[in-house]
C-alpha cells in the first residue's frame, strides 16, 4: 500500500491581489521559506513522504504550463482539469489517477498555497493520518486554533480512537462552516474544536466510493474517464464531462455527509495567508512593525506591509496600518485592517477573461480559417511543385541563394533545414559577392512586388543562369517572363506569412525533383492535419490557446536550437509580431548560453514580462538538451517563467513543422487576447507606400 500526495494548485488571484493575479495566483507567490513559491514549498514538504513518482499536482488548464515549469513536473504527474470546479472534482480526478496506479493507494490531498513553519511535525501528523486512512477512515488534519478566527471552517472532535506518531486521532462529531465571531469565541472556550486545514488523507478507493454516494454526476464522469486513461480520447472526454460535474468543495460535497470521518489535531505553524494582513503577521517585521519585501525607504512609518517590485523603491512618510503592494499591473494602498476587502477591488480590476467565442469575432478577415487550411496548403504546394516545368539547365548547382523578405523570406531559412546542400537566405537589396554559376537563385515574394527582393534577384541574375522565382504575381512574374526564367505561380488573396504552405512546400517539391532535397513528408502532413483539428477554434482550451494565455501580457522570448528549431523560433517571433502586434524576440541554443543568459540577470527589473518558450524536439544534440535543463533551473532561480513545447511525431520534419504550426495558432490566439484583428499589418503597408513615393 503506497502513499501518494496530490497538491491542488488553483486560485483566482483575488485575496493577495495585485501580487497574485488570475494568471499567477497565490501558489506562485514567493511566500515560502527562502523565497520559494508556496507551491514549490508544498512540493518539497511532502516529497520525503512520497518521492517524485507518487507526487501529483492537479490544476486547471490555464495554470498547467506554469505548474509544470515551476516544479519541473513530468507530464504524467500533472492532472489537468479543463477548468477549475472547486475541490471535489479536482480530488475526484486525482483519486482516479491514484487508484489506477495502485488500487490500494493512500492519497494525501493538500492545497498548494499554505505556509507551514514546522515541517517535521507536519509530516508526523500526516504519518498518523496515513495510518488512520489505512484502517479505512476518511482523515482530516485539524489545526489547534490560536484565536477565534471567523475565516475558517471548524471541526468538532468526538471520541478518541487512538494515537500514533505523537498525534491523537478523534472521531469527527461535526463540521461547522465559517462561524460568526460569538460562535468562534464559544468554540475556543469550550475546547475540542479545530480549524479545518483542507488537508485530507484517505484510501483513493474509499473517497471514490463516497463520491459515488454523494456526487453522482462526478462519479459518472470519473467512471467514463477511467476507461480512457492514457488514451488519445482522454482530453475530449474530460472536456465533455467537466462542465456537468458538481462544482462543490470536498468538505461540503463529501466530508460533512460521510460516515467514519476522523480528525488528527496538529499544531505545526499553519498559515493560510488569506489576506495581506495575514502575510504581514507572518513576515519578519522591524521594531515599528514594518514588513518589507524589496526596497523600502521609510520615515515615521509603522505597522505596514511593503511589497515593492524589483528595481523600484517604495518610499513612505508618516503612514501606518497600511499595506502597499506595487506590481507591474497595479499599485495597491490599503488599510491593513481592511485587507479582506481587497478581493472586491481585485474582482473589479480583473474581470473574468472573455470567452473565446467572443474573441473570435475580432478575426474579421478570417485568419483562423486560413491557419486551419495550412496542412491543405502544404499538400497542394507539394502537388504544384510536381507539376512545374523545369528547364534542363537548372540542375548541377551546389548551393541555393534564396532572396526574400518577411513572411516570404522565412522560406529560405526553412529550406536550409531540409536540403542536402547549403541554402543562403538573402534579406536585402544585394546578393553576397561570392555568388556565381554554382548557385541556384530563388526569388521568393508572395506579392511579387517587394523592392529588396526584386533588386537582389535582378543582381543575382547577372551572376548565375540557374534561377527560378515563386510569387502570386506582381513585378517578379513580369521580370521572369521578360528574362525567360521559370516562374511558379501560387494562389493570391493571402497575407504573405499565411501563404507559407504554398511557398515552402512547392519549393521543397521542386528541389526534391532537382535532387537537392531528400525527405519524406508523409508523417509531417498527417501530423499537421491532426493538429488542425486539435488546435482549432472548435477545440476549446486547446494547447495553443493555453500557451497564448500564458504569454498574454508578456514579452515572448522564443528559444530554438542551431541547425534544428532556430528558424521555427524565428517564425514564432515574426508571427507573434505580425498577428498579435506585439514585441517578441528569439534566440538559438547553444549560442544564447554565451550571451543572452547574462542578460537575464536584470530581466526581472527591465523585462518583468519576459516569458521564455523553449522549442524542443528529440533531435537536438544531447549537450543542447542538457543545456536546456540547466537553463530552466537558472530561469526559475531568477524568478523568470518559462514554457516548454515539444514537437509532435517522430521524424525531424514532423517535429519541426508541428512546432511551427503550433506557433502559428498561438500567435493568432494571442492576437485575439490582445484585442486585435490578426490579419492587417498596416505599418508594413504604410512603410512600403512611403518608400514607393520617394
Ligand atoms: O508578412 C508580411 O506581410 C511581410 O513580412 C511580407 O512578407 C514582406 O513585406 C515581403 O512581402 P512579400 O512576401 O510580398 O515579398
Amino acid at each position: 500500500m503506497s502513499v501518494y500526495a496530490v497538491i491542488m494548485a488553483g486560485g483566482k488571484g483575488e485575496r493577495l491581489w495585485p501580487a497574485s493575479t488570475r494568471a499567477r495566483p497565490k501558489p506562485f507567490l514567493p511566500l515560502g521559506r527562502e523565497g520559494k513559491s508556496l507551491i514549490q514549498a508544498t512540493y518539497d514538504r511532502v516529497l520525503p513522504l512520497t518521492g517524485r513518482e507518487r507526487l501529483y499536482v492537479v490544476t486547471e488548464s490555464a495554470l498547467a504550463l506554469q505548474v509544470k515549469a515551476a516544479l519541473g513536473l513530468a507530464d504524467a504527474r500533472l492532472l489537468v482539469e479543463p477548468q477549475g470546479r472547486n475541490t471535489a472534482p479536482a480530488i475526484g480526478l486525482a483519486a482516479l489517477a491514484v487508484s489506477l496506479a495502485d488500487p490500494e493507494g493512500i492519497m494525501i490531498a493538500l492545497p498548494a498555497d499554505h505556509l507551514i513553519e514546522d515541517e517535521v511535525t507536519f509530516r508526523k501528523a500526516l504519518q498518523a493520518a496515513v495510518e488512520a486512512a489505512q484502517e479505512g477512515h476518511l482523515v482530516t488534519l485539524g489545526i489547534e486554533p490560536s484565536c477565534p478566527a471567523t475565516g475558517y471552517g471548524y471541526i468538532q472532535r468526538g471520541e478518541l480512537l487512538g494515537s500514533s506518531h505523537g498525534h491523537d486521532i478523534f472521531k469527527v462529531k461535526r463540521f461547522t462552516e465559517k462561524p460568526d465571531e460569538d460562535t468562534a469565541q464559544r468554540f475556543l472556550s469550550e475546547g475540542g474544536y479545530y480549524w479545518n486545514s483542507g488537508i485530507f488523507v484517505w484510501r483513493a478507493a474509499r473517497i471514490l466510493e463516497e463520491i459515488n454516494r454523494f456526487l453522482p454526476k462526478l462519479a459518472q464522469a470519473l467512471k467514463k474517464l477511467a476507461g480512457l486513461w492514457g488514451t488519445p480520447g482522454w482530453e475530449a472526454a474530460l472536456r465533455g464531462s467537466w462542465q456537468e460535474v458538481e462544482a462543490t468543495s470536498i468538505d461540503y460535497g463529501v466530508m460533512e455527509r460521510a460516515e467514519d470521518v476522523v480528525v488528527v489535531p496538529a499544531s505545526f505553524g499553519w498559515h493560510d495567508l488569506g489576506d495581506w494582513q495575514a502575510v504581514w503577521e507572518v513576515f519578519p517585521r522591524d521594531e515599528n512593525g514594518v514588513a518589507v519585501r524589496g526596497e523600502h525607504l521609510g520615515m515615521d512609518t509603522a505597522r505596514a506591509l511593503i511589497w515593492a517590485r524589483p528595481g523600484k523603491t517604495v518610499a513612505t512618510l508618516g503612514v501606518s496600518n497600511v499595506a502597499i503592494v506595487d506590481t507591474q499591473d497595479a499599485l495597491l494602498v490599503a488599510a491593513l485592517a481592511r485587507s479582506q476587502q481587497v478581493r472586491e477591488l481585485a474582482r473589479q480590476a480583473q474581470p473574468a477573461p472573455p470567452e473565446w467565442d467572443e474573441l473570435f469575432k475580432l478575426d474579421t478577415s478570417g485568419m483562423l480559417e486560413v491557419v486551419a487550411g495550412f496542412p491543405d496548403q502544404c499538400r497542394k504546394g507539394l502537388e504544384l511543385g510536381e507539376e512545374v516545368d523545369l528547364p534542363q539547365g537548372l540542375s548541377g548547382f551546389s548551393r541555393v541563394l534564396c532572396v526574400g523578405m518577411g513572411g516570404s523570406g522565412i522560406t529560405g531559412d526553412l529550406l536550409g533545414r531540409f536540403l542536402s546542400i547549403p541554402v543562403i537566405p538573402c534579406r536585402g537589396y544585394r546578393v553576397p559577392s561570392y555568388i556565381g554559376e554554382e548557385t541556384l537563385l530563388i526569388g521568393v515574394s508572395y506579392s511579387g512586388n517587394t523592392e529588396e527582393t526584386l533588386s537582389a534577384f535582378q543582381e543575382g541574375l547577372s551572376r548565375t543562369r540557374r534561377a527560378l522565382a515563386i510569387s502570386s504575381g506582381g513585378k517578379l512574374r513580369e521580370l521572369c517572363a521578360s528574362r525567360k526564367i521559370p516562374w511558379i505561380g501560387i494562389p493570391g488573396g493571402y497575407q504573405p506569412r499565411a501563404a507559407l504552405g504554398y511557398l515552402l512546400f512547392t519549393l521543397l517539391s521542386v528541389l526534391r525533383r532537382l535532387g537537392a532535397a531528400h525527405l519524406d513528408l508523409k508523417e509531417a502532413l498527417a501530423t499537421l492535419a491532426e493538429q488542425a483539428k486539435a488546435l482549432g477554434p472548435a477545440s476549446p482550451g486547446n494547447q495553443a490557446q493555453t500557451i497564448a494565455r500564458a504569454l498574454a501580457g508578456g514579452v515572448p522570448l522564443i528559444y530554438g536550437t542551431y541547425g534544428n528549431t532556430g528558424p521555427v523560433a524565428f517564425r514564432w517571433k515574426t508571427q507573434i509580431n505580425e498577428n498579435a502586434k506585439q514585441p517578441a524576440f528569439w534566440a538559438e541554443l547553444p549560442e544564447l548560453c554565451h550571451n543572452e543568459i547574462v542578460g537575464w540577470e536584470l530581466a526581472e527589473r527591465v523585462l518583468p514580462g519576459g516569458r521564455v518558450v523553449f522549442l524542443r524536439t528529440g533531435h537536438d544534440h544531447p549537450r543542447v538538451q542538457a543545456r536546456i535543463e540547466i537553463l530552466k533551473e537558472v530561469l526559475l532561480r531568477r524568478g523568470l517563467s518559462y514554457l516548454e513545447v515539444e514537437g509532435e511525431g517522430k521524424s525531424e520534419a514532423a517535429q519541426l513543422f508541428s512546432l511551427l504550426y503550433l506557433g502559428d495558432w498561438v500567435s493568432v490566439y494571442l492576437a485575439l487576447l490582445n484585442g486585435v484583428d490578426p490579419t492587417p499589418v498596416r505599418p508594413i503597408q504604410e512603410l512600403k507606400e512611403r518608400l514607393a513615393r520617394l
